[in-house]
C-alpha cells in the first residue's frame, strides 16, 4: 500500500474575495486529505494564493493601492474562510513569499541554462485595454474577442520555453497513464488539443507592460508570465513549507484538483515544464466542473455570486460541505439554487441522517440508560445481518469512490446505509420490544446494532462533514480521536468496546431550517457546532414564535435569506465633494477593501466634504449602480434618519475596509 498522499488546489487569484468555486475545490481537497489521513497515509494538503500578474495588478490599481498591500488585505478573507470551512490544510503558500520567488527564478535559470528558454521577437495582436496579446485566429474584424475594442499589431522581445519539444512525449505519457488526466472526457479534450502543433510558450512580460511579477534572473527588464510563477508553487511549497526536510518525499503529487478552465495550463504547460526540469509528472490532474447559480453564469455584474460565509451562516458548515459534493458528480457542471440546497438539507441531512441519530440515541437513553448493551447472539435475525453486512461493505465502496473522486457516489452509499438503518428501526420497533420483558435480549441486540451503525457512519462521514462526525462520536461515548488513523484497518462490526455513556444532544440538522430566522448567536457545545447557529437556539429558547415577533404582520417580515442578499461592508472615505447644483448630494470616493467605489449620498445638509475623508463608514456594496443628477453611484452609505440625516454610521477608524458587516 502506498503511504503518502499529496493533494493540491489551484492557488487562487487575489483579485477578489473567495466565492463558491474556490470553496468547492478546497472542500473536495479537504475531504481527500481527511480521508487519506484516517486511512493511515502521510498526507500533505496544499492550498494558497496566486498573487502576481495582471489581474492582481489591475485589482490593486482599481483600489488605488500597491499590489502587495492589496494582497495582504485580501489574504485573510481566504485564510478565514478556510478556517470557517474546517479546511485541514498543511500549508498555505503565497507566490509573493520570498522563498517561492527564489525557487521560481532557480527553475527559470536551470531551463535557460539547458537552452530550453530562448529569446525571440514576438509579434501579435495586442489589446491595450485588456493588456494582452491575441493570436490571429482569436481576433475578429480587428477587434479584441474579449472587450471588442480595436487591437493593434505589436512586436516585443520575449522569452520562450521550448514547449513544442515535449508534444510527443506528453501525448505518449497521457496515453500510457489513464489516470493522469481525469475524468476521461477531459483527457480526450487534452489529447484533441495536442493533435494541433504545440507552440513554444511565451514565459516573459516586459516590465514596461507588467511589473508585478517575478523578475527573470537572466533579464531584469522582464518578469515571468504569471502561470510560470504559479505552477511552480506545487514544488516550491514542498521545499520551504513542508513538514519534512526531504522536499522530494511528496513529489510527484497524488492529485492536482483544478477547475476545467485551467486544465490546459496544468496538463500541458505544467507537464512540459516538469519534463524540461527532469521531474516526474503528477500522478493525476482532475478537472472538476463549474457551478452556475439558478441556471446562470455566476458573476459580480449579475450580482449572483454565492458567498460561502453567508451559506455557512444560514445552513451550517457541514450542510454546505455536504451539498457541494453531493449535488453534482465532481467532473460535471452543476447548478446551485437555494431550493436544491433546501431539498437536500431537509431530505438527507434532517430527515435521514439527523433523524437516525436522534432516534437511536433517544432509544439508547430511554431503553438502556445511555449505555450501549452487549448483543445477544441468539436473538440475531436476518435484519441485523443485513444491516451489519451493508455497513461492512461501506468502506471498501468509499475507498473505491474516493479513489475515482466520485464524492457524490461515496455520499450516496453512506446515505443508503442511513436509510437502511432507519428502516431497520421501523421494522424492529424497539419501543414495542421495550414493553415486553421477554424481549429484553432482542431489544439489547437491536440497540447494539443501532450503536454500531452510528459508529460506522461516524467514521464514514468524517471526511465530508467532520463537525457532525465529532458530535456523533461524542454522543456515542466513543473515546477515539480523529487525529488517529482510525481507518488504517477497516472497522469490524461488533469489534468496538463501548465504555462511555451516550447522550442525545440537540438536533444535528434542524428541520425546515431555511424558513426560520437565523442569526449570529454562536453555539458553544461541540455537538451542535455543525448546525446552523441561531436555528438551534430558537428551538431551545422558544422566545420568538416561529411566525416571527408578535404584532409584526408577516408581509413586512423578511427571511434571513433576503437580508443576506444585502452585502454590507466597512468602507473608508477617501474623498468627498459636492455635486454642483445640489445642496443635498455629495460625491464620495470610498475604499471598500477590494476596490475603490464612487457613491453619491444625500448627506450634504448634514456634512461638509472636508470633514469626511478618513472616516470609516458602512456601505451597501452590491446595489445596482444608479445615476443621481447624472452622476453614477456604485453603492449606498448607511445613515440614521429618514428625510433628514441624523448621522452616518461611523465605525472606529481601525476597522479594515472590506470587512463584512452583518
Ligand atoms: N490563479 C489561477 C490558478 C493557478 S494554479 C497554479 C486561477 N485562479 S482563480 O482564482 O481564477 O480560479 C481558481 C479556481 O476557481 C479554478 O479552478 C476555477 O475553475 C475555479 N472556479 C472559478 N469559478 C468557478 C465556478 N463558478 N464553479 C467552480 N469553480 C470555479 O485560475
Amino acid at each position: 500500500m502506498k503511504n503518502k498522499f499529496y493533494v493540491t488546489t489551484p492557488i487562487y487569484y487575489v483579485n477578489d474575495v473567495p466565492h463558491i468555486g474556490h470553496a468547492y475545490t478546497t472542500i473536495a481537497a479537504d475531504v481527500l486529505a481527511r480521508f487519506y489521513r484516517i486511512r493511515g497515509y502521510d498526507v500533505f494538503f496544499l492550498t494558497g494564493l496566486d498573487e502576481h500578474g495582471q489581474k492582481v495588478q489591475q485589482a490593486a490599481a482599481k483600489a488605488g493601492i500597491d499590489p502587495q498591500t492589496h494582497c495582504d488585505r485580501l489574504m485573510p478573507a481566504f485564510k478565514n474562510l478556510w478556517a470557517t470551512l474546517n479546511i485541514s490544510l498543511d500549508a498555505f503558500i503565497r507566490t509573493t513569499d520570498k522563498p517561492h520567488q527564489a525557487i521560481v527564478q532557480r527553475c527559470l535559470q536551470s531551463l535557460y541554462d539547458k537552452d530550453l528558454i530562448y529569446q525571440a521577437e514576438y509579434t501579435g495582436w495586442y489589446c491595450t485595454f485588456d493588456e494582452r496579446f491575441w493570436t490571429e485566429k482569436d481576433v475578429e474584424n480587428g477587434q479584441c474577442p474579449d472587450c471588442r475594442r480595436p487591437v493593434e499589431q505589436v512586436s516585443e522581445r520575449n522569452y520562450f520555453f521550448r514547449m513544442s519539444r515535449y508534444q510527443q512525449p506528453l501525448i505518449d505519457h497521457i496515453k500510457s497513464h489513464p489516470e493522469f488526466i481525469r475524468p476521461e472526457s477531459r483527457r480526450n479534450e487534452v489529447l484533441g488539443f495536442l493533435q494541433k502543433p504545440l507552440e513554444d510558450l511565451s514565459i516573459s512580460r516586459p516590465k514596461s507592460r507588467l511589473s508585478w511579477g517575478v523578475e527573470l534572473p537572466f533579464d531584469r527588464d522582464c518578469v515571468t508570465y504569471v502561470w510560470f510563477d504559479a505552477l511552480v508553487n506545487y514544488l516550491s511549497a514542498l521545499e520551504y513549507l513542508g513538514r519534512t526536510t526531504d522536499a522530494t518525499k511528496f513529489w510527484p503529487a497524488s492529485v492536482h484538483l483544478v477547475g476545467k478552465d485551467i486544465l490546459t495550463t496544468h496538463a500541458v504547460y505544467w507537464s512540459t515544464m516538469l519534463m524540461g526540469m527532469g521531474r516526474p509528472l503528477p500522478e493525476s490532474i482532475f478537472a472538476h466542473g463549474w457551478w452556475t447559480v439558478d441556471g446562470e453564469k455566476m458573476s459580480k455584474s449579475r450580482g449572483n455570486v454565492v458567498a460561502p460565509n453567508a451559506m455557512v451562516e444560514q445552513f451550517g458548515v457541514d450542510a454546505f460541505r455536504y451539498f457541494l459534493l453531493r449535488e453534482v458528480p465532481f467532473g460535471q457542471d452543476g447548478d446551485f439554487s437555494h431550493s436544491a440546497f433546501e431539498s437536500r438539507y431537509n431530505a438527507e441531512l434532517a430527515n435521514d441522517l439527523g433523524n437516525l441519530v436522534s432516534r437511536s440515541l433517544t432509544m439508547l437513553g430511554n431503553f438502556s440508560n445511555n449505555l450501549v448493551p452487549a448483543m445477544d447472539q441468539k436473538s440475531q435475525t436476518d435484519l441485523d445481518r443485513e444491516l451489519a453486512q451493508t455497513a461492512s461493505n461501506l468502506f471498501p465502496a468509499i475507498d473505491k469512490h474516493l479513489a475515482n473522486l466520485e464524492f457524490n457516489r461515496a455520499l450516496e452509499t453512506i446515505l443508503g446505509l442511513v436509510q437502511l438503518a432507519n428502516q431497520y428501526i421501523d421494522k424492529t420497533a424497539p419501543w414495542t420490544l421495550a414493553k415486553d420483558p421477554a424481549q429484553d435480549a432482542r431489544l439489547k441486540t437491536v440497540l447494539f446494532h443501532l450503536a454500531e451503525v452510528l459508529r460506522f457512519l461516524t467514521l464514514a462521514i468524517y471526511p465530508f462533514i467532520p463537525t457532525t462526525a465529532e458530535a456523533m462520536r461524542t454522543r456515542l461515548g466513543m473515546t477515539v480521536s480523529f487525529d488517529q488513523a482510525l481507518l488504517a484497518n477497516l472497522p469490524v462490526w461488533g469489534d468496538y468496546a463501548y465504555t462511555g455513556e451516550t447522550t442525545k444532544g440537540t438536533s444535528l440538522f434542524p428541520k425546515n431550517l431555511p424558513k426560520k430566522p437565523t442569526g449570529q448567536a454562536a453555539e458553544s457545545s461541540a455537538a451542535s457546532t455543525a448546525s446552523p447557529k441561531k436555528a438551534v437556539k430558537d428551538k431551545k429558547d422558544n422566545s420568538i414564535p416561529s411566525g416571527g415577533e408578535p404584532g409584526l404582520p408577516p408581509a413586512d417580515q423578511i427571511g434571513i435569506e433576503d437580508f443576506m442578499k444585502v452585502q454590507l461592508k466597512v468602507a473608508k472615505i477617501l474623498h468627498a465633494e459636492r455635486i454642483p447644483k445640489s445642496d443635498k448630494l455629495l460625491k464620495l470616493q470610498v475604499d471598500i477593501g477590494t476596490e475603490r467605489r464612487q457613491i453619491v449620498a444625500g448627506i450634504g445638509k448634514k456634512y461638509t466634504p472636508e470633514e469626511l475623508p478618513g472616516r470609516t463608514i458602512v456601505v451597501v456594496a452590491n446595489l445596482k449602480p444608479a445615476k443621481l443628477m447624472g452622476v453614477e453611484s456604485q453603492g449606498m452609505v448607511l445613515a440614521a434618519g429618514d428625510k433628514d440625516v441624523v448621522s452616518l454610521l461611523f465605525l472606529p477608524d481601525d476597522a479594515p475596509p472590506g470587512t463584512k458587516v452583518k
